[in-house]
């Protein structure tokens, strides 16, 4: 036999000469060593089916790969961003997006525990967040699942996931790595994009979940220079296993593996697949394909003939078994039952807390909201109650995939559809949560929620003008995996909705529910539309959320976490909706805009938004003064590679002092941007913030951190993080357009 083994090493070894590249094996570095020992262990002791056996997913959600004889539970898996999937009896959260909008890292990780406690109670080994990607268009179908335009916002929230879920021995999956950036095209674009780009946007918040200590990762559809993601050398391997030095293990999306490249995946770092094999560069998924990996396999059979190594293969087993000692599983992990209850008056009320700090308050003049106590209402619009025609109710498959959301694109709005929609146990809508204040305050609620009849409707709204109250109008824009929206206005007519409302009713308070960035040219400079609220997608407590913020028991806080530009051209990039496969070669979109995507874009180009990253109004007025720039005095280095463990070193504080200015308590989201004198850098970028919560007339002294990494530039050439010289410009303020003091600092390099 002896032979035999030294023929299949010398086949392995020609390989790896010829060029194939290899990944690296988990070493255990980050604190996963004690983990990675005993799943070398445990490893050791599986027959080569065992091990062949836990790197694919057989049907959708059963067991992933466990061995009773050796005590290994396997894995399940759930979907979804806003909460667990197809499962009864899970909560629908405030969308990934509107978390982001909340601009609070105690918020984001309480999100995340409550997600993880209810994963956990279900016997969900792996849930499938967070989404990182950011937004690079406007109307991207899945950015309601992710934290917006800006790395270092959507890296911070990341973190905060990761450590959340985390917290409840739930393993994390952060996705979709990496570039799958659009809907349209999503299984046969390449998303093409420079190395600086990469690492200083699309790669960041990648890398803060890796720091957070993320267990796995899901690779995304798409290509990137016209190779698949999830069997891609530069991202998987160089990217996020050498300068990451990521210790968990990849899972491909589903179906996300095509013919041919099954075995360049698995050298590039793919440990494990769901769904099978599919055709390459087309639409269509196979349910009866065989499957890239398992037993009897092209994997196994790679790794007969060598074109795999064993060590590969062991590898994938030690990442994936690692990862569940790393989290405790090993020990009395609760039993998988999906309809055990994971409901609670706690994620009840944090879904509330988490949807009224994430209403971002845009415009609110002549004191139109809060609103008083016991006046009267008129509502409008028939977001404001339930969808008649396909209520987001009913039957929950716990087996499959579950509900992918109603596709009627009205009534009241929880959520962006598609994978990641949680069937919601009940809705407060915004009608019933404003009928129960009527009930409490004794007041009278006028409500008219047909879309189409604007005569009525402004009529209705005459009577709200003499009574001298505010109007409501309740409009929404759905959106979903699978498809960009085509364009950002209100369905259902709901332009027109504010307008008639707005005609005769000079007190109109606009609530707008969206995946991301809408339309506001039309109707949000109408003189009579006082107020504009938005919303998001807010869960479950939709209506709850939406009262304390108009009645001002939460005072608003939130932030936008990208740009309404006033034009859809106004933004640097726009998918084109019109592409089709070319069955050959993939679909390229290139990333011209480079660096400059939302804000950054608008500033470089002077474009005046309708409302600015950052943006979001108070009950209350904030000032800002004495601005301290500290930075590092010591000659520190100008560059340091990729791995570096100074890439996280601090090398400079920031501090501000925050007073409340107004007449009532509030919290205010202090921002901290840095304008670099690199070659190439934007006007200013988001590197620090904070959730302050001050007493009317109490004021704070806040304190930013500034890392290497969030002043270097990344240094293609060195491969590596370098502080360029020069005169670094320091903003703070409300928003990325408001900045209140500004300071500047150098550092001596060497
Ligand atoms: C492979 O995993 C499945 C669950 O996905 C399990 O039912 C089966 O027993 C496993 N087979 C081996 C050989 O371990
Ligand atoms: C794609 O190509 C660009 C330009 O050559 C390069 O900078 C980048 O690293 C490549 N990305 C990947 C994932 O190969
Ligand atoms: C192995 O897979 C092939 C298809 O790839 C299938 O025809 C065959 O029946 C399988 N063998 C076993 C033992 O499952
Ligand atoms: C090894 O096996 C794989 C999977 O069957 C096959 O694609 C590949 O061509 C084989 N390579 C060699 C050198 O035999
Ligand atoms: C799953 O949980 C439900 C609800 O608690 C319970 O009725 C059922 O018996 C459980 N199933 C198993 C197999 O334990
Ligand atoms: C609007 O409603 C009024 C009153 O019911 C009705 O007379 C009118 O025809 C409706 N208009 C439209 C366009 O439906
Ligand atoms: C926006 O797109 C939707 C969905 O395709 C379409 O029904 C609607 O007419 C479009 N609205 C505008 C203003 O183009
Ligand atoms: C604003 O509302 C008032 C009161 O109904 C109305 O007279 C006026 O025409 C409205 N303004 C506009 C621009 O529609
Ligand atoms: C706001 O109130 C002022 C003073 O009452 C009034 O002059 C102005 O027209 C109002 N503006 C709007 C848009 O209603
Ligand atoms: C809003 O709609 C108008 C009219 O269709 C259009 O010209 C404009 O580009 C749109 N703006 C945005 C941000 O979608
Ligand atoms: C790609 O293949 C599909 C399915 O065979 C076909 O409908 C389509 O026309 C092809 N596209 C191109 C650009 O050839
Ligand atoms: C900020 O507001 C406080 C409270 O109103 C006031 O005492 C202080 O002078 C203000 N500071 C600045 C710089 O405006």
């Amino acid at each position: 036999m002896y032979w035999i083994s030294l023929l299949v090493s010398a086949i392995a070894l020609a390989n790896l000469a010829s060029g194939q590249y290899v990944v690296p094996a988990a070493d255990g570095s980050g604190g996963w060593a004690d983990a990675l020992g005993k799943a070398k262990a445990l490893v050791a002791q599986m027959t080569q089916e065992e091990k062949l056996n836990i790197t694919q997913q057989n049907n959708y959600f059963p067991r992933v790969g466990e061995i009773d004889r050796l005590g290994y539970t396997g894995l399940f898996y759930a979907d979804g961003a806003e909460g667990i999937r197809g499962a009864p009896y899970s909560s629908a959260f405030p969308q990934a997006l509107n978390g982001a909008a909340s601009w609070d890292r105690n918020l984001l990780y309480r999100r995340a525990v409550a997600i993880g406690q209810e994963a956990r109670s279900k016997g969900i080994n792996v849930q499938f967040g967070p989404g990182l990607n950011l937004m690079r268009i406007p109307n991207a179908g899945r950015e309601f699942e992710y934290n917006g335009a800006d790395p270092y916002l959507a890296g911070q929230a990341g973190a905060e996931h990761v450590k959340g879920v985390q917290s409840q021995g739930v393993m994390a999956m952060m996705r979709h790595y990496i570039g799958n950036d659009q809907e349209t095209g999503r299984r046969w674009t390449s998303s093409n994009m420079d190395d600086r780009t990469a690492h200083e946007l699309y790669l960041w918040p990648f890398q803060d979940a890796v720091q957070a200590g993320v267990a796995s990762t899901m690779c995304s559809y798409n290509g990137l220079n016209g190779t698949y993601s999830c069997a891609d050398p530069t991202s998987l391997g160089k990217w996020l296993h050498e300068e990451l030095k990521f210790q968990g293990w990849v899972l491909s999306d589903f179906g996300a593996i095509t013919f041919g490249e099954e075995i360049q995946a698995a050298n590039a770092g793919l440990d494990s697949v769901i769904g099978a094999t599919a055709p390459q560069l087309a639409d269509s998924f196979s349910f009866s394909a065989p499957y890239p990996f398992g037993p009897n396999s092209t994997l196994s059979r790679a790794v007969e003939n060598g074109t795999v190594s064993q060590d590969r293969l062991d590898d994938m087993a030690h990442r994936i078994v690692s990862a569940w000692y790393k989290l405790g599983q090993d020990q009395n992990y609760p039993a998988y039952n999906t309809s055990v209850n994971s409901l609670s008056k706690e994620h009840n009320d944090l879904i509330r807390e988490i949807g009224a700090k994430s209403i971002v308050l845009l415009k609110n003049i002549n004191g139109s909201l809060p609103l008083r106590k016991s006046q009267d209402l008129y509502v409008f619009g028939q977001a404001a109650s339930v969808d008649l025609f396909g209520a987001p109710f009913g039957a929950v498959s716990t087996g499959g995939g579950g509900g992918f959301a109603p596709n009627t694109d009205q009534g009241n709005f929880l959520g962006g559809a598609g994978s990641s929609y949680v069937v919601p146990p009940y809705q407060i809508t915004l009608l019933d949560a404003l009928n129960q204040q009527a009930r409490e305050q004794s007041f009278q609620v006028y409500a008219y929620l047909d879309n189409f009849n604007h005569t009525v409707q402004a009529a209705q709204a005459a009577s709200g003008e003499a009574a001298g109250v505010t109007c409501l109008v309740d409009v929404r824009q759905t959106c979903g995996e699978g498809f960009d929206r085509p364009n950002l206005t209100a369905s259902w007519e709901g332009d027109q909705t504010i307008l008639a409302v707005a005609s005769t009713c000079s007190n109109t308070a606009v609530i707008y529910s969206a995946c991301g960035p809408f339309n506001t040219t039309g109707w949000g400079d109408h003189p009579n539309v006082t107020a504009i609220l938005d919303a998001g997608g807010l869960g479950q407590e939709a209506g709850n959320a939406l009262i304390d913020v108009l009645y001002g028991t939460v005072n608003p806080s939130a932030k936008l976490p990208y740009t309404l530009a006033k034009d859809i051209s106004d933004y640097p990039a726009l998918p084109d909706l019109t592409i089709q496969t070319l069955n050959t070669s993939f679909v390229d979109v290139d990333y011209n805009e480079g660096l400059f995507i939302d804000y950054r874009w608008f500033d470089k180009n002077n474009i005046e938004p309708a409302f600015e990253f950052g943006f979001g109004l108070s009950y209350t007025t904030f000032n800002y003064s004495n601005l301290s720039v500290q930075p590092s005095t010591a000659t520190v280095q100008k560059t340091v590679s990729a791995t570096s463990d100074d890439v996280f070193e601090c090398l400079a504080i920031v501090t501000v002092d925050l007073c409340n200015s107004g007449q009532v308590g509030g919290t205010e989201i202090p921002q901290l941007y840095i304008g670099s004198p690199a070659d190439g850098a934007p006007v200013k970028v988001l590197r620090g913030f904070d959730t302050i919560g001050l007493d009317a007339g109490a004021k704070k002294n806040v304190e930013f951190q500034l890392t290497r990494r969030d002043l270097s530039f990344w240094d293609t050439y060195n491969e590596g993080w370098t502080l360029p010289d020069g005169e670094y410009k320091v903003y703070v303020g409300a928003s990325s357009r408001d900045i209140r003091e500004t300071g500047a600092m150098k550092f001596t390099l060497k």
